[in-house]
């Protein structure tokens, strides 16, 4: 079995075409989404026009449970809200929280939060050190899968506990920070042999383009992150 994994697409539909363009090249059996699917000052609609026909296993970010809520003061969020069309929010509002494809277990953030990061400390200002080992297992405690996949935090990470699960976090598709590298991201899973494993991808795409779109929407803050990868996440969202 061989899966494509993407995350944090925020509604970055350019990088989303380079990303299944890709994958397009992988002879991959299908493709998992774990997230964080629209709010993006980008082509919210436009993402979904794409995700939504390709109906793949997807689970809820914590993006997606705002951009459906009429309360969210998130400027992003609401981007995003007030340009999907109803058909959208329903979908966007039916995903799950979590969803087990096979042997598989996909969360958002980690199996109890989709705010709270699993692998990385990312939101501790520019810090993105892998958490200790205690917390990284522990949350993966009574999950009896071998291949644990988790996104949010936009920073890609695979992990093996040592009991031989793997956790792994694929990156984001559509929104590059504090890396370096603006590039979209995206993961592959393989089981052979009765073993998993993981590789991390990366796609340029027009990221000057995207970052335009996001000027011309009046977020000024993305175009920086988008077309060079490295800002912090202070600015983006709020
Ligand atoms: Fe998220």
């Amino acid at each position: 079995m061989r899966l494509a994994v993407i995350s944090d697409v925020h509604g970055n539909r350019l990088a989303l075409e380079a990303v299944l363009e890709d994958i397009g090249r992988q002879s991959v059996d299908g493709t998992l989404n774990l997230g964080d699917v629209v709010s993006g000052p980008l082509a919210p609609v436009e993402t979904l026009d794409l995700l939504i026909p390709a109906n793949f296993p997807t689970v809820r970010g914590n993006h997606d449970r705002a951009a459906v809520d009429e309360k969210t003061k998130d400027k992003v969020d609401r981007f995003a809200r007030e340009r999907l069309t109803s058909t959208q929010r329903e979908w966007l509002a039916g995903l799950p929280a979590t969803r087990v494809v096979d042997e598989i277990f996909m969360c958002h953030g980690t199996p109890t939060s989709d705010t709270a990061p699993w692998l990385d400390n990312w939101w501790n200002g520019r810090d993105t050190t892998l958490p200790d080992e205690a917390s990284v297992t522990s949350k993966a405690d009574g999950l009896d899968f071998p291949m644990l996949l988790c996104g949010h935090t936009h920073i890609p990470r695979i992990v093996r506990l040592r009991d031989g699960r793997m956790i792994v976090n694929p990156g984001a598709v559509g929104l590059q920070i504090v890396r370096g590298l603006p590039d979209a991201r995206y993961a592959i899973i393989e089981r052979r042999n009765g073993r998993w494993q993981a590789a991390l991808h990366s796609v340029p795409y027009d990221f000057a383009a995207a970052a335009q779109q996001a000027q011309a929407n009046g977020f000024a803050q993305w175009t920086d992150a988008l077309m060079t990868g490295w800002a912090g996440p202070e600015g983006l969202f709020g």
